[in-house]
């Protein structure tokens, strides 16, 4: 392995730190690393052609008060795979957050377990505002940009997709104000090369539905009217709708007042989706009505002649009751564990003759962080790459790959004490078959004190890894990842 430190970042970071997700699988990286001539266990297919990115929480500086595992800097990790061989590459999304931060030598912005009034910096990012936009949520590639966003709502970063170098931000020439930006979970079509976005914010009308070309011009930016303050996180889309949500699990306007943001779920109140032609206009948008739960996540949906089929994972337990065991750090966060959320893979179904819903569960298993082969977005769909995670914890466990025509479920299981990455699927060149191809990890693994991509065997995955190569250093567990191919890496 031929490994060069690009840069050192300092921290002030506790040398005794506590909290656990800033250490363990959860420790922060600060140094930034070029890896080429990396060791590979295995072999790596010829015809794996792209890069995989994954985006992390990796703070810099102590919290103000108490730190969220969210709030942390976004650091991108990437591989990038060709000809058999692969370079591996990591760097801080140059947020201006950061920047600030790094000037001052500590932290400016209170996160998400404080008040936004214990913010030293009077102004900020995000829906609730005077937060930094951390930019370490989520990363797609659009017209051969990488592109990080924020799930409290900032401004799209935009990175060079193989060397990692932050270019700017992505605001359409203001259109999309940036003071809020967008929300986490932008969506790329593969086959129209659109960005699908959704924004939300605290005032009326609450949430706008966008959409940016292939070429990425703004060419779609309307809004999509709520009863209120609203937390989606996540939206879908099929080959002509796109499909936002209201879920009753959000902010209270009461509270908001006062400048607490707590969020409460309402059981009393149906969830409710809004389906929108891809180009359509505010008056356009057909709302449906389910059960009340909260979605994190999407897994696709599509069309079925009358009906919006819509997969995602739908919290059985979207408030889990306060945990009264474990340390305080545990009970503070035990909410974000996959279990706690009770969280099981759902299909709703939309009429749009009758106005009517349906709905089903998929699964028994509690998983979350769907993953499916991209050339299949909007599109009907066989299967679904989903994680399940470490009792307790936000830690992956485990990768299943779901059939969902035939119910069947096979899993992977890292083992005890080792902890993969939200694993998306790379086709083969030339595949027919929609699970011809391959899965990707980050993996941390605590036995040994190191980190390797492992690289599955779409088709095979209880079989384990096909190959894994050694990264430079351990690398902190994160959220969101994607896959590029080659051929959408240059506009
Ligand atoms: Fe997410």
């Amino acid at each position: 392995m031929h490994v060069e430190v690009i840069g050192r970042w300092l921290s002030n970071l506790p040398a005794d730190d506590d909290h656990p997700y800033r250490t363990g699988p959860w420790r922060p990286n600060h140094v930034e690393y070029d890896a080429t001539d990396l060791d590979v266990i295995g072999e790596l297919p010829a015809d794996l052609d792209g890069i995989y990115l994954r985006n992390s929480e990796n703070p810099v500086y102590d919290a103000i008060g108490r730190y969220h595992p969210f709030d942390g800097d976004g650091m991108v990790h990437m591989i990038r795979f060709r000809d058999g061989r692969c370079e591996y590459r990591n760097r801080f999304v140059r947020t201006v957050g950061l920047a600030a931060e790094r000037e001052a030598g500590h932290a400016l912005w209170a996160g998400l377990m404080e008040p936004p009034a214990r913010s030293l910096r009077a102004d900020g990012w995000g829906a609730r505002g005077r937060m930094k936009d951390a930019s370490s949520t989520d990363i797609v590639v659009h017209a051969g940009r990488a592109l990080t966003s924020f799930y409290q709502c900032g401004e799209l970063y935009v990175l060079d997709p193989t060397t990692l170098e932050t270019r700017g931000r992505e605001t359409w020439g203001g259109r999309v104000p940036s003071a809020v930006g967008v929300s986490a979970h932008p969506k790329v079509d593969a086959h129209t090369g659109e960005l699908l976005f959704l924004k939300f914010t605290t005032t009326s009308p609450y949430m706008h539905y966008g959409v940016a070309d292939a070429a990425n011009e703004l060419v779609h930016y309307v809004a999509v009217p709520l009863p209120g303050p609203r937390l989606p996180h996540d939206m879908a889309f099929t080959e002509h709708y796109a499909i936002l949500n209201d879920c009753p699990l959000f902010w209270e306007p009461d509270a908001i007042a006062k400048g607490v943001y707590a969020a409460r779920f309402h059981p009393e109140l149906p969830t409710r989706f809004a389906v929108i032609p891809r180009r359509g206009e505010s008056s356009d948008v057909r709302w449906f009505e389910a059960a009340p739960t909260y979605v994190l996540h999407w897994i696709n949906a599509y069309e079925d002649g009358d009906e919006i089929v819509l997969d995602g994972f739908f919290q059985r337990s979207p408030a889990p009751a306060p945990r009264r065991t474990g340390t305080p750090y545990e009970r503070m966060f035990h909410y974000l564990a996959i279990d706690a959320m009770d969280a099981r893979a759902h299909r709703w179904r939309f009429n749009l003759s009758t106005g009517t819903a349906k709905e089903e569960d998929l699964s028994d298993r509690v998983m979350e962080f769907g993953m499916i082969n991209a050339q299949h977005g909007g599109r009907a769909y066989r299967y679904a790459y989903n994680m399940t995670g470490k009792p307790g914890w936000f830690l992956f466990d485990g990768v299943v790959k779901h059939d969902l025509q035939s119910g069947r479920e096979t899993r992977y299981a890292f083992g005890d004490g080792v902890y993969g990455s939200e694993t998306p699927m790379a086709p083969r060149p030339g595949a027919t078959a929609e699970d011809d191809g391959y899965l990707l990890s980050f993996v941390t693994d605590m036995n040994a004190d190191r980190s390797e991509c492992f690289v599955f065997d779409a088709a095979n995955i209880e079989d384990g890894p096909i190959a894994r190569v050694r990264l430079p250093e351990r690398i902190s567990s994160g959220t969101h990842s994607c896959w590029a191919p080659a051929n959408t890496l240059h506009p």
